[in-house]
Protein backbone atom coordinates (compact mmCIF):
# COMPACT_ATOMS: atom_id res chain seq x y z
CA UNK A 1 0.00 0.00 0.00
CA UNK A 2 1.61 3.65 -0.82
CA UNK A 3 0.12 7.10 0.06
CA UNK A 4 1.02 10.50 -1.41
CA UNK A 5 1.53 12.87 1.31
CA UNK A 6 2.14 17.01 0.99
CA UNK A 7 5.55 17.87 3.05
CA UNK A 8 7.23 20.62 3.89
CA UNK A 9 9.84 20.73 1.93
CA UNK A 10 11.90 24.32 3.48
CA UNK A 11 11.30 27.27 5.76
CA UNK A 12 9.46 29.81 4.32
CA UNK A 13 10.86 33.27 4.06
CA UNK A 14 8.42 36.11 4.44
CA UNK A 15 4.94 35.03 2.21
CA UNK A 16 4.86 30.94 1.51
CA UNK A 17 5.42 29.29 -1.95
CA UNK A 18 4.25 26.21 -3.65
CA UNK A 19 8.03 25.69 -3.46
CA UNK A 20 8.37 25.16 0.13
CA UNK A 21 6.65 22.52 -0.21
CA UNK A 22 7.00 18.74 -1.87
CA UNK A 23 4.73 15.90 -2.64
CA UNK A 24 6.30 12.55 -1.55
CA UNK A 25 4.83 8.57 -1.81
CA UNK A 26 5.43 6.65 0.80
CA UNK A 27 5.35 2.98 1.72
CA UNK A 28 2.63 2.35 4.36
CA UNK A 29 3.49 -0.60 6.38
CA UNK A 30 0.68 -3.74 7.54
CA UNK A 31 -1.36 -2.17 9.35
CA UNK A 32 -1.07 -3.01 13.16
CA UNK A 33 -3.44 -3.84 15.96
CA UNK A 34 -5.80 -1.53 17.09
CA UNK A 35 -5.28 0.98 14.27
CA UNK A 36 -7.13 1.80 11.17
CA UNK A 37 -6.50 2.37 7.80
CA UNK A 38 -8.26 6.10 6.57
CA UNK A 39 -8.55 6.75 3.00
CA UNK A 40 -8.83 10.24 3.31
CA UNK A 41 -11.78 11.85 1.39
CA UNK A 42 -11.61 15.67 2.03
CA UNK A 43 -8.14 17.93 2.94
CA UNK A 44 -8.02 21.46 4.11
CA UNK A 45 -6.05 24.22 4.19
CA UNK A 46 -6.22 26.59 7.66
CA UNK A 47 -4.20 30.06 7.13
CA UNK A 48 -3.24 29.53 11.34
CA UNK A 49 -0.93 26.90 10.13
CA UNK A 50 1.76 29.36 8.79
CA UNK A 51 2.88 30.13 12.17
CA UNK A 52 3.66 26.48 12.28
CA UNK A 53 6.27 26.38 9.30
CA UNK A 54 9.35 28.55 10.67
CA UNK A 55 9.53 25.46 13.23
CA UNK A 56 8.86 27.13 16.59
CA UNK A 57 5.92 26.72 19.08
CA UNK A 58 3.11 29.17 18.57
CA UNK A 59 0.09 27.97 20.52
CA UNK A 60 0.67 24.85 18.20
CA UNK A 61 3.53 22.81 17.84
CA UNK A 62 6.50 23.70 14.93
CA UNK A 63 6.79 21.61 12.06
CA UNK A 64 9.24 19.67 11.47
CA UNK A 65 10.82 19.55 7.96
CA UNK A 66 9.93 16.52 5.74
CA UNK A 67 6.45 16.65 8.45
CA UNK A 68 3.10 16.04 6.60
CA UNK A 69 1.26 19.43 6.65
CA UNK A 70 -1.56 19.29 9.09
CA UNK A 71 -5.16 20.16 8.39
CA UNK A 72 -8.94 19.26 9.39
CA UNK A 73 -9.83 16.16 6.92
CA UNK A 74 -12.98 13.54 6.23
CA UNK A 75 -11.93 10.08 5.56
CA UNK A 76 -13.32 6.54 5.16
CA UNK A 77 -12.12 3.82 6.97
CA UNK A 78 -10.98 1.37 4.49
CA UNK A 79 -9.28 -1.21 6.92
CA UNK A 80 -9.72 -1.49 10.38
CA UNK A 81 -8.00 -3.59 13.27
CA UNK A 82 -9.76 -1.98 15.79
CA UNK A 83 -13.08 -3.13 17.10
CA UNK A 84 -14.64 0.54 17.62
CA UNK A 85 -14.45 0.97 13.86
CA UNK A 86 -15.83 -0.72 10.66
CA UNK A 87 -14.43 -0.31 6.89
CA UNK A 88 -17.04 2.60 5.53
CA UNK A 89 -17.31 4.55 8.87
CA UNK A 90 -17.29 8.20 7.81
CA UNK A 91 -14.63 10.25 10.28
CA UNK A 92 -13.27 13.85 11.24
CA UNK A 93 -9.89 14.01 11.91
CA UNK A 94 -6.56 15.71 11.88
CA UNK A 95 -5.51 13.48 9.02
CA UNK A 96 -3.54 16.37 6.84
CA UNK A 97 -2.19 16.24 3.18
CA UNK A 98 -2.03 13.11 2.58
CA UNK A 99 -4.09 10.47 0.34
CA UNK A 100 -4.42 7.33 2.97
CA UNK A 101 -2.82 7.61 7.07
CA UNK A 102 -2.86 4.85 9.41
CA UNK A 103 -4.34 6.15 13.23
CA UNK A 104 -5.27 4.66 16.17
CA UNK A 105 -8.75 6.42 16.20
CA UNK A 106 -8.11 8.50 18.76
CA UNK A 107 -9.23 12.19 18.36
CA UNK A 108 -11.17 11.49 15.16
CA UNK A 109 -15.15 12.46 15.12
CA UNK A 110 -17.67 10.04 13.77
CA UNK A 111 -20.01 11.79 10.74
CA UNK A 112 -23.50 11.17 11.40
CA UNK A 113 -25.23 9.65 8.30
CA UNK A 114 -27.55 12.29 8.63
CA UNK A 115 -25.21 15.14 7.79
CA UNK A 116 -26.21 17.30 5.75
CA UNK A 117 -22.97 17.96 4.40
CA UNK A 118 -19.80 15.70 4.56
CA UNK A 119 -17.07 18.53 3.23
CA UNK A 120 -18.15 20.67 5.97
CA UNK A 121 -16.72 18.13 8.71
CA UNK A 122 -13.20 19.59 6.88
CA UNK A 123 -14.81 23.11 7.51
CA UNK A 124 -17.06 25.05 8.77
CA UNK A 125 -17.66 22.07 11.17
CA UNK A 126 -14.39 21.86 12.38
CA UNK A 127 -11.61 24.44 13.59
CA UNK A 128 -12.61 27.23 11.59
CA UNK A 129 -16.21 27.26 12.36
CA UNK A 130 -15.97 25.88 15.96
CA UNK A 131 -13.50 29.08 16.59
CA UNK A 132 -16.12 31.71 15.30
CA UNK A 133 -19.14 29.93 17.20
CA UNK A 134 -16.72 29.87 20.56
CA UNK A 135 -15.21 33.13 19.73
CA UNK A 136 -18.26 34.79 19.74
CA UNK A 137 -20.13 33.58 22.23
CA UNK A 138 -17.90 32.19 25.04
CA UNK A 139 -14.65 35.23 24.71
CA UNK A 140 -16.85 37.74 22.89
CA UNK A 141 -19.98 37.50 25.03
CA UNK A 142 -22.38 38.65 22.45
CA UNK A 143 -25.82 39.90 23.51
CA UNK A 144 -29.26 40.39 21.46
CA UNK A 145 -29.25 43.64 20.56
CA UNK A 146 -25.34 44.59 20.58
CA UNK A 147 -23.12 45.55 17.80
CA UNK A 148 -21.15 42.77 16.66
CA UNK A 149 -18.00 43.94 13.42
CA UNK A 150 -15.99 41.35 11.97
CA UNK A 151 -12.98 41.45 9.75
CA UNK A 152 -12.22 38.55 6.71
CA UNK A 153 -15.95 38.32 7.69
CA UNK A 154 -16.07 36.36 4.30
CA UNK A 155 -14.08 33.79 5.61
CA UNK A 156 -14.72 30.27 6.83
CA UNK A 157 -14.81 31.70 10.56
CA UNK A 158 -15.79 35.07 10.20
CA UNK A 159 -18.80 33.77 8.52
CA UNK A 160 -19.46 31.68 10.88
CA UNK A 161 -19.35 33.68 13.90
CA UNK A 162 -21.61 37.05 11.80
CA UNK A 163 -24.36 34.47 11.37
CA UNK A 164 -24.16 33.22 15.06
CA UNK A 165 -24.34 36.68 16.14
CA UNK A 166 -27.07 37.29 13.58
CA UNK A 167 -28.96 34.24 15.14
CA UNK A 168 -28.26 35.69 18.77
CA UNK A 169 -29.92 38.69 17.54
CA UNK A 170 -27.28 41.18 17.34
CA UNK A 171 -26.68 43.52 14.44
CA UNK A 172 -23.35 42.31 12.54
CA UNK A 173 -20.83 44.66 10.43
CA UNK A 174 -18.60 42.86 8.20
CA UNK A 175 -14.95 43.64 6.84
CA UNK A 176 -14.23 41.97 3.51
CA UNK A 177 -12.72 42.83 -0.13
CA UNK A 178 -14.70 42.77 -3.24
CA UNK A 179 -18.05 43.04 -4.43
CA UNK A 180 -18.16 39.17 -4.70
CA UNK A 181 -17.40 38.42 -0.84
CA UNK A 182 -19.62 41.76 0.15
CA UNK A 183 -22.80 40.79 -1.80
CA UNK A 184 -22.41 37.06 -0.17
CA UNK A 185 -22.88 38.29 3.36
CA UNK A 186 -25.34 40.57 2.73
CA UNK A 187 -27.38 38.27 0.39
CA UNK A 188 -26.61 35.36 1.66
CA UNK A 189 -25.22 35.50 5.06
CA UNK A 190 -27.50 37.80 6.10
CA UNK A 191 -24.97 40.50 7.38
CA UNK A 192 -26.54 43.69 7.89
CA UNK A 193 -23.72 45.61 6.35
CA UNK A 194 -20.44 45.27 5.08
CA UNK A 195 -17.72 47.42 4.60
CA UNK A 196 -14.75 47.04 1.91
CA UNK A 197 -11.18 46.61 3.63
CA UNK A 198 -9.26 47.69 0.08
CA UNK A 199 -8.41 51.38 0.01
CA UNK A 200 -8.46 51.89 3.34
CA UNK A 201 -5.08 51.96 4.18
CA UNK A 202 -4.92 54.27 7.10
CA UNK A 203 -6.49 53.48 10.79
CA UNK A 204 -8.50 56.79 10.49
CA UNK A 205 -9.81 56.02 6.55
CA UNK A 206 -10.86 52.48 8.15
CA UNK A 207 -12.66 53.97 11.00
CA UNK A 208 -14.35 56.33 9.20
CA UNK A 209 -16.09 53.31 7.38
CA UNK A 210 -16.72 51.72 10.27
CA UNK A 211 -18.21 54.70 11.61
CA UNK A 212 -20.24 55.06 8.53
CA UNK A 213 -22.50 51.81 8.94
CA UNK A 214 -22.00 51.66 12.99
CA UNK A 215 -22.45 55.50 14.21
CA UNK A 216 -23.20 53.96 18.02
CA UNK A 217 -20.34 52.09 17.91
CA UNK A 218 -18.99 48.58 17.96
CA UNK A 219 -20.20 46.19 21.61
CA UNK A 220 -17.69 42.67 19.95
CA UNK A 221 -15.14 43.27 17.55
CA UNK A 222 -14.20 39.54 16.40
CA UNK A 223 -10.68 40.17 15.26
CA UNK A 224 -9.23 37.59 12.31
CA UNK A 225 -6.58 39.64 11.21
CA UNK A 226 -4.76 42.56 13.34
CA UNK A 227 -3.11 44.82 11.69
CA UNK A 228 -4.72 48.81 10.93
CA UNK A 229 -8.19 47.11 11.55
CA UNK A 230 -7.24 45.87 14.72
CA UNK A 231 -6.49 49.73 15.73
CA UNK A 232 -9.35 51.29 13.80
CA UNK A 233 -11.93 48.88 15.78
CA UNK A 234 -10.49 49.60 18.86
CA UNK A 235 -11.05 53.60 17.96
CA UNK A 236 -15.10 52.77 17.30
CA UNK A 237 -15.69 50.32 20.62
CA UNK A 238 -18.34 51.51 22.59
CA UNK A 239 -17.57 51.52 26.64
CA UNK A 240 -17.45 47.52 27.68
CA UNK A 241 -16.52 46.76 24.80
CA UNK A 242 -14.85 43.26 24.04
CA UNK A 243 -12.70 42.01 21.18
CA UNK A 244 -11.79 38.77 20.46
CA UNK A 245 -8.46 37.93 18.84
CA UNK A 246 -8.65 35.13 16.82
CA UNK A 247 -6.13 35.54 14.14
CA UNK A 248 -3.97 38.25 12.94
CA UNK A 249 -3.51 37.04 9.34
CA UNK A 250 -1.98 40.55 8.38
CA UNK A 251 0.65 39.66 10.26
CA UNK A 252 1.81 36.34 9.61
CA UNK A 253 4.57 36.63 7.29
CA UNK A 254 6.05 39.43 8.78
CA UNK A 255 9.24 38.88 11.00
CA UNK A 256 8.31 39.30 14.31
CA UNK A 257 10.30 42.40 14.76
CA UNK A 258 7.93 44.21 11.97
CA UNK A 259 4.42 43.22 13.12
CA UNK A 260 2.08 46.07 13.55
CA UNK A 261 0.40 44.77 17.04
CA UNK A 262 -1.57 47.96 18.24
CA UNK A 263 -1.10 51.29 19.01
CA UNK A 264 -4.05 52.20 20.77
CA UNK A 265 -3.96 50.34 24.07
CA UNK A 266 -4.92 53.83 25.93
CA UNK A 267 -8.31 53.47 24.75
CA UNK A 268 -8.49 50.18 26.76
CA UNK A 269 -8.51 52.43 30.07
CA UNK A 270 -11.06 54.99 29.28
CA UNK A 271 -13.32 52.90 27.40
CA UNK A 272 -13.06 49.92 29.50
CA UNK A 273 -12.23 47.69 26.91
CA UNK A 274 -11.46 44.23 26.91
CA UNK A 275 -9.28 41.86 24.75
CA UNK A 276 -8.99 38.20 25.07
CA UNK A 277 -7.48 35.42 22.74
CA UNK A 278 -8.89 32.00 21.94
CA UNK A 279 -7.75 28.47 20.91
CA UNK A 280 -10.24 26.85 19.78
CA UNK A 281 -8.57 23.36 21.40
CA UNK A 282 -9.64 24.19 24.96
CA UNK A 283 -13.42 24.38 24.01
CA UNK A 284 -13.12 20.40 22.77
CA UNK A 285 -15.25 18.56 25.51
CA UNK A 286 -17.93 21.17 24.10
CA UNK A 287 -17.28 20.62 19.91
CA UNK A 288 -20.63 18.39 19.76
CA UNK A 289 -22.53 21.12 21.36
CA UNK A 290 -21.83 23.55 18.89
CA UNK A 291 -21.75 21.04 16.21
CA UNK A 292 -25.05 19.49 16.84
CA UNK A 293 -26.19 23.67 16.50
CA UNK A 294 -24.22 24.04 13.76
CA UNK A 295 -25.32 21.12 11.58
CA UNK A 296 -29.50 22.27 12.51
CA UNK A 297 -28.63 25.54 11.52
CA UNK A 298 -27.53 23.76 7.81
CA UNK A 299 -30.31 22.19 7.34
CA UNK A 300 -32.42 24.76 7.94
CA UNK A 301 -30.62 27.00 5.71
CA UNK A 302 -29.63 29.45 8.41
CA UNK A 303 -26.41 28.71 8.34
CA UNK A 304 -24.52 29.39 5.00
CA UNK A 305 -20.69 28.42 4.10
CA UNK A 306 -18.40 29.23 0.96
CA UNK A 307 -16.02 26.41 0.03
CA UNK A 308 -13.20 26.51 -2.26
CA UNK A 309 -12.15 22.56 -3.85
CA UNK A 310 -9.80 21.45 -6.11
CA UNK A 311 -9.18 17.91 -7.30
CA UNK A 312 -6.21 15.64 -5.63
CA UNK A 313 -3.41 16.27 -3.77
CA UNK A 314 -1.32 18.68 -6.09
CA UNK A 315 -2.70 21.74 -6.25
CA UNK A 316 -2.87 22.15 -1.85
CA UNK A 317 -0.09 23.72 -1.70
CA UNK A 318 -0.44 26.87 -3.77
CA UNK A 319 -4.19 26.90 -2.64
CA UNK A 320 -2.72 27.49 0.63
CA UNK A 321 -0.34 30.09 -0.53
CA UNK A 322 -3.32 31.82 -2.50
CA UNK A 323 -5.23 31.61 0.52
CA UNK A 324 -2.76 33.50 2.59
CA UNK A 325 -2.40 36.07 -0.18
CA UNK A 326 -6.33 36.36 0.05
CA UNK A 327 -7.27 34.90 -3.36
CA UNK A 328 -9.83 32.53 -1.93
CA UNK A 329 -13.14 32.67 -1.14
CA UNK A 330 -14.76 30.30 0.86
CA UNK A 331 -12.96 27.07 2.99
CA UNK A 332 -9.45 25.66 0.71
CA UNK A 333 -10.40 22.13 0.03
CA UNK A 334 -8.93 19.32 -1.75
CA UNK A 335 -11.32 16.21 -2.70
CA UNK A 336 -9.13 13.13 -2.87
CA UNK A 337 -11.06 10.70 -3.43
CA UNK A 338 -14.80 10.11 -4.08
N1 LIG B 1 -7.62 31.03 17.53
C1 LIG B 1 -7.95 29.88 16.96
O1 LIG B 1 -8.11 28.85 17.63
C2 LIG B 1 -8.14 29.87 15.48
C3 LIG B 1 -8.59 28.71 14.82
C4 LIG B 1 -8.77 28.77 13.43
C5 LIG B 1 -8.49 29.92 12.72
N2 LIG B 1 -8.04 31.01 13.39
C6 LIG B 1 -7.73 32.26 12.68
O2 LIG B 1 -8.93 32.80 12.16
C7 LIG B 1 -8.61 33.65 11.06
C8 LIG B 1 -9.55 33.35 9.90
O3 LIG B 1 -9.33 32.03 9.43
P1 LIG B 1 -10.09 31.44 8.16
O4 LIG B 1 -9.73 30.00 8.07
O5 LIG B 1 -11.51 31.82 8.22
O6 LIG B 1 -9.36 32.17 6.94
P2 LIG B 1 -9.75 33.44 6.08
O7 LIG B 1 -10.50 34.42 6.93
O8 LIG B 1 -10.42 33.00 4.83
O9 LIG B 1 -8.31 34.02 5.75
C9 LIG B 1 -7.97 34.58 4.52
C10 LIG B 1 -8.55 35.99 4.41
O10 LIG B 1 -7.91 36.89 5.32
C11 LIG B 1 -7.99 38.19 4.82
N3 LIG B 1 -6.63 38.74 4.78
C12 LIG B 1 -5.54 38.21 4.21
N4 LIG B 1 -4.47 39.01 4.34
C13 LIG B 1 -4.90 40.09 5.02
C14 LIG B 1 -4.27 41.27 5.48
N5 LIG B 1 -2.98 41.51 5.25
N6 LIG B 1 -5.01 42.15 6.17
C15 LIG B 1 -6.31 41.91 6.41
N7 LIG B 1 -6.96 40.79 6.00
C16 LIG B 1 -6.27 39.90 5.32
C17 LIG B 1 -8.53 38.10 3.39
O11 LIG B 1 -9.94 38.39 3.40
P3 LIG B 1 -10.52 39.79 2.87
O12 LIG B 1 -9.61 40.21 1.75
O13 LIG B 1 -11.90 39.48 2.39
O14 LIG B 1 -10.49 40.75 4.00
C18 LIG B 1 -8.31 36.63 3.07
O15 LIG B 1 -9.16 36.15 2.06
C19 LIG B 1 -7.13 33.41 10.72
O16 LIG B 1 -6.37 34.46 11.27
C20 LIG B 1 -6.84 32.10 11.46
O17 LIG B 1 -5.49 31.96 11.80
C21 LIG B 1 -7.88 31.01 14.74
Amino acid sequence: MRSRHVVLARRPEGAPVADDFRVETRDLPALSEGRLLVEVLYASANPGSRNRLGGDASYARGMQLGETMEGPAVGRVAESRNPAFKPGDLLSGPFGWAEHVQISGRGTRRIPASTPSLSAWAGILTIPGLTGYFGLRDVGLAKAGETVLISSAAGPVGATAGQVAKLMGCRVVGIASGEERRSWLREEAGFDAVIERRGADTVEAMAERIGHVAPDGVDVYFDNVGGIILDAAIACMRPKGRIVVSGQIADYNADPSSRYGTRRVYEFIGKRLRMEGLIVFDYADRYDEATDAMTGWIAEGKLKFREHVIVGLDGLAELFCAQLRGEIFGRPLARLHA
